[in-house]
């Protein structure tokens, strides 16, 4: 039997929980073509969001580009991915995908080749004269068009819209301010981890893209909508869970998507049809994810300065939306002066080791959060 917890990639239909506010107010957006800017910790699943998003609006009244820029590393890779993703948002037979990438995308020199599953895949040839402001004030105009000629919505969604930051320049950031301000038929969704899109670009007033339109931060999936999904999955494949059981595993994890949902998966592996689960198994489960890790854990750990470690076991040993700066953290994790503190959490950040959340931090890490509290606060 296939284990029904999923971590890691894009989780859709039955391996989706809940989200039913966040569905229902990203569909309110892109129907009302707003200007979004989506943003979490890393693997909260905004993408698995997005995905389950654009299942739900209709195919007659909405045309729905899904551009991943993951891959992009320079305008022109930015360029021809997005025209990529509108080309094939727009048709889905070879023939009329290529008919369609014709005239708006003329000046990239599509070619449509069909992929392993049989779906048409378009491809651009950069040409001698491409101009990067033209090809992308074109590409970019594509959407407007599009709703225009279509009468539908349309919708862009920019996902890890923060590689952005690693073109060199902010040409592609002023060019989508304009667009911002000026295509009122086509709703923008920008997706981003916190860290990057909303402190680089949102909220620095000296980028393109200071506040240029609305912020929907996602949360961590609350405890009391875990239950029904864990419940289910438990019952369904006749596993036995109490409910303070439930309550444990979301509490370890603090109900991050993704650690909560490797802990399952490891706990489901260790768990026999028609047999309970017991403190036990939970345990242990937690045991072999973090033995997996030990090696790297223990490497970061003894990468960090002594500061930084102090700094990290304050955090694991108090509760979420501790004030670190206080003198009674600084004191009691001897950081000697809050200045330290300061610093430490600094350097945490450039790391990715921390995330700000509510004027405290996280450790981003949950798995390491709890290594930090078996390994190193006895
Ligand atoms: N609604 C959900 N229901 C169940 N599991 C979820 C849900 N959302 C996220 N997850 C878990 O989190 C993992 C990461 O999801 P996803 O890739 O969508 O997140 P992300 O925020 O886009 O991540 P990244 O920051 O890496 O882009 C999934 O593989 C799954 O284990
Ligand atoms: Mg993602």
């Amino acid at each position: 039997m296939k284990n029904p917890f999923q971590y890691g990639g894009v989780v859709t239909g039955d391996a989706f929980c809940n989200r039913v506010q966040e569905l229902n107010d990203l569909m309110r957006a892109m129907e009302n073509s707003d200007k979004l800017f989506v943003y979490s910790e890393r693997r909260f699943g905004k993408t698995s969001l997005i995905r389950q998003t654009f299942e739900k609006l209709p195919q007659q009244e909405f045309v729905k580009a899904y551009v991943d820029l993951w891959p992009t590393d320079a305008e022109t890779s930015f360029v021809t991915t997005v025209a990529k993703s509108i080309a094939e948002s727009m048709s889905t037979t070879t023939d009329k995908l290529l008919e369609t990438a014709k005239t708006p995308f003329s000046r990239l020199s599509p070619t449509v080749t069909v992929d392993d599953e049989g779906k048409p895949r378009m491809t651009f040839g950069i040409n001698k004269d491409f101009d990067l402001e033209i090809e992308l004030e074109q590409v970019l105009s594509v959407p407007a068009k599009l709703a225009d000629k279509s009468k539908k919505n349309v919708v862009v969604v920019f996902d890890e819209f923060q590689q952005i930051l690693e073109y060199g320049n902010d040409t592609v950031e002023r060019r989508l301010r304009s667009i911002i301000q000026n295509q009122i038929d086509v709703s923008y969704i920008f997706l981003g981890s916190r860290k990057h899109l909303i402190q680089k670009m949102f909220l620095d007033k000296s980028r393109p893209l200071y506040r240029a339109g609305g912020h929907y931060p996602i949360g961590p999936i609350a405890v009391k909508h875990w239950f029904p999904f864990l419940k289910k999955k438990f019952l369904d494949s006749d596993r036995l869970i109490q409910d303070t059981q439930i309550q444990k595993i979301c509490e370890l994890t603090e109900g991050h998507p993704f650690y909560t949902q490797h802990l399952r998966h490891a706990l489901w592996e260790l768990c026999e049809p028609a047999t309970p689960v017991t403190e036990e198994m939970i345990n242990s489960a937690l045991d072999i994810l973090l033995e997996r890790e030990s090696y790297a854990y223990t490497n970061l750990w003894e990468s960090l300065a002594k500061n930084q470690r102090r700094f990290l076991k304050g955090l694991a040993s108090e509760p979420v939306g501790v004030k670190p700066f206080a003198a009674d953290f600084v004191s009691r994790f001897e950081l000697g002066s809050a200045s330290n503190a300061q610093r430490a959490a600094e350097a945490l950040l450039e790391k990715d080791v921390i995330d700000r959340e509510n004027a405290s931090f996280v450790i981003v890490d949950r798995f390491f959060r709890i290594w930090i509290q078996k390994t190193h606060l006895v």
